[in-house]
């Protein structure tokens, strides 16, 4: 297939808020959540916090629009504001869109971006919380970009199996996670690389402590090898790699 119509423009810019969250000192950082405060900047800091984030999308569609068969369903999870299912309305094929995510506060604002974009493909959003239970049927492909990470390690095999279970032969999932390296040394540069990346996106030394203080028990990486071995494990063939910068990896799985 060829990808003539890619990359897709945004039909309408949305109003985009600041991340401003970690400026100020705060006296005790809480837990990061995903809640309306995060919502409303939630744009502004996946392009200043994610490496390559608009190329990332820009590849989920491109990988979607390949694996997408008519008649499917193709799966968000943890679709936050909508913003991959908006890059995904123009794909060639007759499916079904739903995104899932757990924060009433994002699904709210996805809803409005939808409409805001005049999204014309059949759709649904829904609320679950993927600890509590997840229903995947007639998928050609899941995506999860950037959530399974959230998602606490007891749990992720168990989301990953019914993700394999719901996907048709032939089907895929897009698995895009921040990443532990094996070397010690290695990873500490990862992340001191990253962290000079969020400082080039005018994220001051306070806000990177503050925000990697909040994330500590709520954002857990596995390693890439950790990740390829849970994906293998429940069936997937593959997981091949899409996409790696230094933290940051993308990955292919294949049922
Ligand atoms: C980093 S954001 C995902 C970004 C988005 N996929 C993208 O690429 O633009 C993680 C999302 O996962 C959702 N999430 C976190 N834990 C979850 C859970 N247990 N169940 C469902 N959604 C969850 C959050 O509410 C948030 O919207």
């Amino acid at each position: 297939m060829t990808h003539a119509k890619l990359p897709t423009p945004r039909l309408v810019t949305p109003p985009v808020e600041p991340d401003r969250l970690y400026s100020d000192p705060a006296p005790l950082v809480t837990d990061f959540s995903f809640g309306s405060e995060t919502t409303k900047v939630f744009d502004d800091m996946l392009h200043r916090s994610v490496p390559f984030y608009a190329e990332m999308q820009r590849m989920i569609t491109e990988i979607t629009e390949d694996f997408a068969a008519d008649g499917t369903n193709i799966y968000d999870l943890g679709c936050s504001t909508g913003a991959t299912l908006l890059d995904l309305q123009h794909i060639d094929r007759d499916v079904t869109f739903i995104g899932i995510d757990s924060s009433a506060a994002m699904l709210d604002r996805a809803g409005e971006e939808l409409k805001r974009a005049n999204f014309a493909r059949p759709y649904a959003l829904r609320q679950q919380d993927l600890h509590q239970g997840l229903e995947i049927q007639n998928a050609s492909v899941v995506i999860m970009s950037l959530t399974l990470q959230f998602v606490r390690p007891l749990y992720r095999e168990q989301v990953l199996h019914r993700i394999f279970e719901g996907l048709n032969p032939q089907g895929c999932l897009i698995l895009i996670e921040k990443v532990l390296e094996e070397e010690t040394l290695v990873n500490r540069l990862f992340i001191k690389y990253y962290y000079d990346f969020k400082r080039r996106n005018a994220y001051s030394d306070l806000e990177i402590a503050q925000k990697r203080e909040a994330l500590e028990n709520v954002l857990i990486p596995y390693r890439l090898r950790e990740n390829q071995e849970l994906l293998e494990r429940v069936g997937f063939r593959g997981p091949e790699i899409f996409f790696k910068w230094y933290n940051f990896c993308g990955m292919l799985a294949l049922k």
